[in-house]
């Protein structure tokens, strides 16, 4: 059976990702040499990027998550972000690495920033997968990038739309057809 999702554009593929993934990884690995990190990902979009990023990074490196909502199934932000779920450890003296699947407006980047500030880490640095520079509406930058897109709406990878296509192997531009069909569903 041909699952229709890979009619959608491919963006990037999982060899692509694989080998971003894995450069990113050695950077982490380079610029922490000697200290521990805790990678902290941002549910539920970040999980696949977090699995595959902790595995190339050869340091002494412990799991927390957060969760964030402010997208309600729709494919822009709707401004208000809010913490659904905080972190189960204590990052005081940490080196927190927020990993990240997309960075677009910034505005959840900026209210995470500002809540970890609160929690007094050693240091805060950002790992993004894709980041859409197009999209910001806050100041912010991650300190680790996998790649720079254009303003589409992509899927796969962990990202979704309406909580679709997050298990997708590599990375696709969400066609109007599919975001019809969704919105269609009665239980989307
Ligand atoms: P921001 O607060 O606008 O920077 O949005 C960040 C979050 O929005 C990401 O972590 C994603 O969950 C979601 N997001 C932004 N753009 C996309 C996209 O193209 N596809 C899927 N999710 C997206
Ligand atoms: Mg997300």
């Amino acid at each position: 059976m041909m699952n229709e999702t890979q009619s959608y554009p491919l963006l990037f593929s999982q060899e692509q990702i694989a080998a971003k993934v894995s450069e990113i990884g050695a950077a982490i690995t380079k610029d922490y040499a000697g200290q521990k990190v805790v990678l902290v990902g941002v549910l539920k979009g970040a999980a696949i990027f977090l699995a595959d990023l902790a595995r190339q990074i050869d340091l002494t490196c412990t799991f927390d998550f957060v969760a964030v909502s402010s997208y309600r199934g729709a494919r822009k932000t709707s401004g208000a972000v809010q913490l659904i779920k905080d972190l189960d450890h204590s990052v005081e003296d940490r080196n927190i690495i927020l990993v990240e699947d997309i960075l677009d407006s910034g505005l959840t980047l900026r209210f995470l920033q500002r809540h970890f500030q609160g929690h007094k880490p050693r240091s805060l640095k950002v790992a993004a997968l894709l980041d859409k520079p197009a999209g910001r509406k806050e100041h912010v930058e991650a300190d680790y990038v996998g790649f720079p897109i254009e303003d589409h709406f992509v899927v796969g990878y962990g990202m979704d739309y309406a909580e679709h296509f997050r298990n997708l192997p590599d990375i696709r531009i969400l066609p109007e057809s599919a975001v019809a069909k969704i919105d269609a569903e009665p239980h989307k």
